[in-house]
């Protein structure tokens, strides 16, 4: 299987053993305590769930702003988003070992423990640089911007101990999985060769068919769809809804034995090309040899081109710094000449209108108004899906 990135084994940082697990949720008891934000509890299940091997914890300001502006820590470790915890609070010193409590959970309880080996003070400038590095703009009204340029002004640094998974096993029981899982279950499986999804919708025909064309064209073993089940914006669906769109859509229309539907605990940065190199490097940390980058891949509003996030892999991703590789899909739709779904750029006979196209919003409005869009756009299966989550939202706000 495809080594993790950095490392021959895969190091989680969650507690597996579990008289040390049981130790530490004592000690976590009398330590002083930080409240995270949302963006530094995401990183620390990510930490502890395997998918940001080789670290071991806060990346400190030194190696930030490398990432930031060079894609690599100061020891040479190649990584595109700088790792944060950025906190408001003051008063935690360098030496201190302190609990790291849940945002996301009622009472807070404590997610890990942390070893501060650095408390820095991070500049509105050095933030702003880095800012501008990983979104490509300083726009405030672009979320990850506004959520990056929000947290704080103090960098806290070093290996932290996950004790658990957030909200995330107990709200996705079927779909969180860990990147240690999704490696067991894909040699369990005897899957030799995987390609990965990337996903924050519910799966429409061009998502369904881009992972079948990827599936059949590179000759793999299996698709593992792999949703965020993180933050998303404002207007985003939520990840319970779009689960129950992907298992609809794969139960029938994928054979058995091709799919398996996971997700990984992570707020969504809207980073776009940042962000796809992100998704491959943990994507290989999970076992994958393949992720798919399609069109605009975790993009925001029109901040990105279209294929920013596949060109980052040739400008600024070295030979041999990740292992696996990228699918480039084109932008995909159904052409009415040829009755299925393709890539536009292998149907360059096509004018625009022998395609589906249908904007976002008026999918929206359909949906909200219980009319499916056509069967070329969305699986009749997954428009009821969606159908009566739209209706009930409607009737909701109204
Ligand atoms: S993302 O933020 O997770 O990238 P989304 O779930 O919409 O958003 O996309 C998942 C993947 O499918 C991304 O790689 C994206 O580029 C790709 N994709 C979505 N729709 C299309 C399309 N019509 N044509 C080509 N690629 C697409």
């Amino acid at each position: 299987m495809i080594k993790p990135h950095g490392s021959d084994s895969l190091q989680p940082r969650f507690v597996y053993d579990t008289a040390r697990h049981e130790a530490l949720s004592k000690e976590a008891q009398s330590l002083p305590s930080l409240l995270l934000n949302s963006a530094a509890a995401a990183n620390a299940v990510m930490l502890g769930a395997g998918y940001f091997n080789p670290l071991s914890g806060y990346m400190n300001l030194a190696d930030a702003l490398s990432v930031a502006k060079d894609l690599k820590t100061t020891s040479g470790l190649f990584w595109p988003v700088p790792i944060l915890n950025i906190t408001k609070e003051s008063g935690i010193k360098a030496g201190d070992r302190i609990a790291l409590r849940d945002p996301n959970v009622e009472g807070n309880p404590v997610l890990a423990v942390m070893d501060v080996q650095g408390v820095e003070a991070v500049s509105d400038e050095q933030l702003r640089m880095m800012a501008k590095e990983i979104f490509g703009n300083l726009d405030e009204k672009h979320p990850g911007v506004k959520t990056f340029l929000g947290l704080g002004n103090t960098v806290l640094s070093g290996p932290i101990d996950v004790l658990n998974f957030s909200y995330f096993q107990s709200e996705f029981p079927d779909t969180f999985r860990t990147a240690v899982e999704i490696r067991n279950e894909i040699a369990e499986r005897g899957w030799k060769k995987v390609v990965a999804f990337q996903t924050r919708n519910p799966m429409h025909r061009a998502h369904e068919e881009l992972c079948r064309m990827a599936h059949e064209r590179l000759g793999t073993d299996g698709i593992v769809i792999h949703m965020l089940l993180g933050k998303l914006k404002e207007g985003d669906i939520p990840a319970p809804v779009r689960d129950a769109c992907i298992r609809t859509m794969v139960d029938h229309y994928f054979p058995k034995n091709t799919v398996m539907i996971t997700g990984y605990g992570f707020d969504m940065l809207y980073a776009g090309p940042r962000e796809a190199v992100l998704h491959a490097l943990f994507r290989q940390n999970m076992g994958a040899d393949y992720l798919i980058v399609g069109r605009d891949h975790a993009g925001v509003g029109d901040y990105y081109g279209p294929f920013d996030a596949q060109a980052i892999f040739d400008e600024k991703v070295p030979k041999g710094a990740l292992q696996i590789e990228i699918f480039r899909a084109d932008n995909t739709a159904f052409s009415k000449k040829l009755g299925r779904v393709v890539m536009m750029r292998e149907a360059p006979d096509h004018v625009p209108d022998d395609f589906v196209a249908l904007s976002g919003t008026k999918v929206r409005q359909m949906l909200g108004a219980g009319i499916a869009p056509p069967p070329e756009f969305s699986r009749p299966e997954v428009a009821k899906v969606l159908m009566e989550y739209y209706q009930i939202e409607d009737a909701r706000k109204a």
